[in-house]
């Protein structure tokens, strides 16, 4: 290629800077508009199809953008210019000055135009948050800490019937709730098993000493693990088994995990027996109960 063919190529570069720096800011311009309306679309209860076309506009905007710019408005040379004598001729003087003020004008532009480029970037993944988090669905707020047992509480069957000490045999099992809970579509946390593992006292653990008059027993149901509800009681072993995975709990110990993925035992719940013969909940679980929630330790 020769000299004035490279400088003809400059010549035409300079020419369409205009017009695609106007491509490059519509492009940017249209994405953070499709963003803005993808966000809308969204907040007002979402259309699939209308967000797929801003999604396209969205992005495809940024792209045309981004390749626009890159070909048609950074200098793409090589240029080559003879070294002449050194000394400057007044007339190369005065094309260097407007070659310069040239360039600041450009250097504005560009300013400009990474302006937009941020903007339509930063609207984007800003609008694109909104969905990421209102997926994640209500704030658990307390509930993962705090379930609707406390001091007194009464342990009732699904049916609200109260449980008196008399009605399990040993071996016997039940899943029992908060008297005023059951029933409710949101007492899946109050869920506990009671199993009647011995017709004595049972001291599970150090610090446990009253919390199992009778051979009563009772953990919460919700596994350790991924939350499923452990229901199955193996008499003879004294373990309860979480069907999901087959976690295995050892029911004397304080429903220690001996096998599977369990992370950690069962909370158990503190009982007494009162006057009538009620079997009542001393205070609510002393620990969060459910999935380990998320790394606690034992
Ligand atoms: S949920 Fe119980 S073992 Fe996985």
């Amino acid at each position: 290629m020769s000299e004035t063919q490279l400088f003809e190529g400059a010549g035409d570069e300079e020419m369409r800077r205009p017009l695609m720096e106007k491509v490059v800011a519509i492009s940017f311009i249209v994405s953070v508009l499709a963003t803005i309306g993808l966000g809308v679309t969204y907040w007002v209860g979402g259309q699939p199809q209308v967000e797929g076309g801003f999604l396209f506009l969205a992005l495809g905007g940024i792209g045309v953008g981004i390749v626009s710019w890159g070909k048609y408005l950074v200098p793409q040379g090589p240029y080559v210019q003879e070294r002449h004598e050194m000394k400057s001729a007044p007339e190369d003087i005065d094309a260097m000055h407007a070659s310069l003020s040239r360039g600041l004008g450009q250097v504005g532009r560009r300013k400009f135009l990474l302006r937009l480029l941020g903007g339509a970037v930063g609207v984007f993944g800003l609008i694109n948050l909104f969905p990421f988090l209102r997926s994640l669905g209500p704030v658990p707020g307390k509930s993962l800490f705090v379930t609707n047992w406390k001091h007194g509480s009464e342990l009732v069957t699904s049916d609200g019937r109260v449980v008196l000490a008399s009605d399990l045999e040993v071996g016997g099992v039940m899943t029992v709730f908060p008297k005023g809970f059951e029933g409710e579509p949101t007492n899946a946390i109050d869920q506990v098993i009671l199993v009647r593992a011995a017709d004595y006292n049972l001291v599970t653990r150090p610090g446990r000493e009253t919390w199992g008059p009778q051979g009563y027993l009772a953990y919460s149901k919700v596994c350790t693990h991924a939350g499923c509800p452990v229901g199955l009681y193996q008499e003879l072993t004294q373990q309860l088994l979480c069907p999901c995975h087959q976690s295995l709990f050892d029911v004397l110990t304080g429903a220690t995990n001996v096998f599977g993925p369990a992370p950690r035992p069962l909370p158990q719940l503190p009982l007494y027996i009162d006057s009538s013969g009620v079997l009542r909940s001393q205070s609510g679980f002393n620990e969060p109960i459910g999935p380990g929630f998320w790394e606690r330790g034992a």
